[in-house]
């Protein structure tokens, strides 16, 4: 065979390994329902899942941080569901249940837009559960927010709440050129761009609540919190 012949045949295979790793990138969202392949993937792509906006990441037909995030919340959701800070009220209109979203500015999703989230239209005892993705360290009287929570949780209610380290937090805004959020608000005074579990702890546990579960979730990059009202017990005297 001559020498030609034989590097051409080798420059044609070359091409053809090179398409088929495009291909099988680019046509990601065809393999969704193999489950194995579509986590190594999204494993494999990581890095490029943390710097690139939701909605190229969803062109690629890889899972977004927003979309891996919300489906770990709603694994903790029960009952009828307030998110708090809610953004496009993503997590409220895939849970479903008769919940509602509350937001200070409006990201569309029919999410109720409110001055201030420590003021809630909303009746003693009527949620279950009150989660905060990624919000309550954008909330500077989170404070009060929490008394207010915890009027609105029925007896048995729970918080969910998902929150970076203030060093991942420093981090990704960094990174996230594309945050329409912080690129056109910024951050206002009192907004955090992470909270220690130290501080998050203290937090909840100074307006009544327990802490039953924290997890890191998304590679240690996120964590997830539950707390339930805590209950005193009567004394025996009572
Ligand atoms: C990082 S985004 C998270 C959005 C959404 N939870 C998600 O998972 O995509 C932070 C959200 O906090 C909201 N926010 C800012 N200040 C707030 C406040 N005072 N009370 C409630 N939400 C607030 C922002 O409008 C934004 O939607």
């Amino acid at each position: 065979m001559c020498w030609s012949k034989l590097t051409s045949q080798k420059n044609a295979c070359r091409k053809a390994k090179i398409l088929l790793i495009l291909g099988v990138f680019f046509n990601a969202h065809l393999y969704k329902d193999t489950v194995m392949f579509s986590r190594i993937l999204n494993a494999i792509f990581l890095p490029l899942r943390i710097i690139c906006s939701h909605e190229f990441v969803n062109k690629l037909g890889l899972r977004s941080l927003r979309d891996e995030r919300c489906d770990k919340v709603m694994e903790h959701c029960r009952g009828r569901l307030l998110d708090i800070g809610c953004g496009n009220n993503q997590l409220v209109r895939k849970y479903g249940h008769d919940s509602v979203g509350v937001d200070v500015y409006d990201f569309g999703g029919g999410a109720i837009i409110v001055q201030d989230t420590s003021k809630l239209p909303f009746d003693d005892g009527s949620f279950d559960t009150v989660s905060f993705v990624a919000s309550l360290n954008h909330i500077p009287n989170r404070h009060e927010v929490l008394t207010e929570v915890l009027r609105i949780l029925s007896e048995n209610g729970r918080i969910v709440l998902t929150m970076i380290s203030p060093f991942i937090g420093t981090l990704r805004h960094k990174l996230a050129w594309w945050d329409k959020d912080q690129d056109e608000r910024g951050l206002k005074k009192g907004e955090e761009l992470g909270l220690s579990h130290e501080y998050i702890v203290s937090l909840a546990e100074n307006k009544g609540f327990r802490l039953v579960k924290k997890k890191r979730i998304m590679c240690c990059l996120n964590n997830i919190y539950v707390f339930e009202k805590r209950h005193e017990k009567c004394s025996e005297a009572n």
